[in-house]
């Protein structure tokens, strides 16, 4: 296997959980403060080393591919205004070197089907796989976390993160015998398994680095739980004649799709944000202190 240059985004859900917000726009173009979700994966893609970004979009989701277009008209209203410093934040969304292509994923079949909609311009290399709706916060982006494990073993890596049992019906599950620290051989996958049926309390997040023969197994995976072309059925196959490895990432994952998710990342990302870090931490600081307040005088009533 080469080095990954190819990042896809696969951004064609519907979105449910986020209606009616999501009605007629893209749940990953939501701000975590001041930038779409989707930005914060292209930014853990371009940092990992990936110049080409792929992106499977499908009704509704055209800002996002104007997001990261360039706004001529934007450009030269902030030139006339000498706003020098958002004009180089909006001209620097995408870097020179990094390339995109979109393509539609005519129904929303599932994630499955979003991938294999790519196969075309992915052609035979191996790539990585970032769903926007996973935002991380890790010191070291997480995909390079992972990259720098792919350099080492050149096999197929699922991220995961510890979950509680009792949610493991939102995740895919992988049944994992612990290798190297933070390392797990899989021997097998689920996707949604209920409570009793999880085989471990490792649950898949949004980031994957997979060959190009995951294709193959796609073409021919029935239809999974929910009535979707799930990934995690293709993964399960390709374990019979490749080694998949999970990899316990360093950092915190946000389910930004869910609406507690989404509130936490926000709170999590505003406290260390470089313009409203400092004042947002002392709000916050201010409002724990006057409920701390608030509960000790209902407790001593
Ligand atoms: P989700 O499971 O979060 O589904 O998809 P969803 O439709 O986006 O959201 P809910 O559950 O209805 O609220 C995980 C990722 O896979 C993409 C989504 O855009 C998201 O990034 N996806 C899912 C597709 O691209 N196509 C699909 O058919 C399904």
């Amino acid at each position: 296997m080469n080095e990954i240059r190819k990042a896809l985004f696969p951004v064609a859900g519907l979105g449910t959980r986020f209606l009616p917000a999501t009605k007629a726009s893209a749940k990953e173009m939501m701000p975590v403060v001041d930038k779409p979700l989707i930005q914060y994966a292209v930014e853990e893609a371009i940092a990992a080393g990936c110049d080409q970004l792929i992106f499977v979009t499908g009704r509704g989701k055209r800002a996002i591919a104007d997001h990261f277009d360039v706004s001529y008209e934007l450009e030269v209203e902030l030139e006339r205004k000498s706003k020098n410093k958002l004009l180089e934040q909006v001209r620097s969304i995408l870097p020179k070197h990094v390339s995109t292509i979109f393509l539609r994923q005519p129904y929303p079949l599932g994630l499955g089907h979003a991938v294999l909609t790519a196969r075309p311009v992915i052609g035979d290399e191996p790539f990585a796989v970032l769903l926007a709706d996973d935002l991380m916060l890790a010191e070291i982006p997480v995909l390079s976390q992972m990259l720098d494990q792919y350099r080492r073993y050149q096999t197929v890596i699922v991220g995961v993160e510890e979950i509680s049992i009792e949610h493991s019906n939102r995740y895919g599950v992988v049944a994992a015998r612990p290798w190297e620290k933070g390392i797990y051989q899989v021997s097998a996958i689920v996707e949604k398994p209920r409570p009793e049926e999880a085989p471990s309390n490792l649950g898949v997040v949004g980031r994957y680095i997979l060959p190009a023969r995951i294709f193959d197994f796609l073409e021919t995976t029935k239809i999974g739980v929910g009535g979707e072309l799930q990934l995690t059925d293709a993964i399960s196959r390709l374990l019979g004649e490749r080694q998949v490895l999970a990899y316990l990432f360093n950092g915190k994952r946000y389910d930004c799709g869910d609406k507690l998710g989404y509130l936490q990342a926000t709170i999590a990302f505003a406290q260390r944000h470089p313009e409203v870090g400092d004042a947002f931490s002392e709000y916050l600081a201010q409002l724990s202190r006057s409920l701390l307040h608030r509960f000790s005088l209902e407790e001593s009533t």
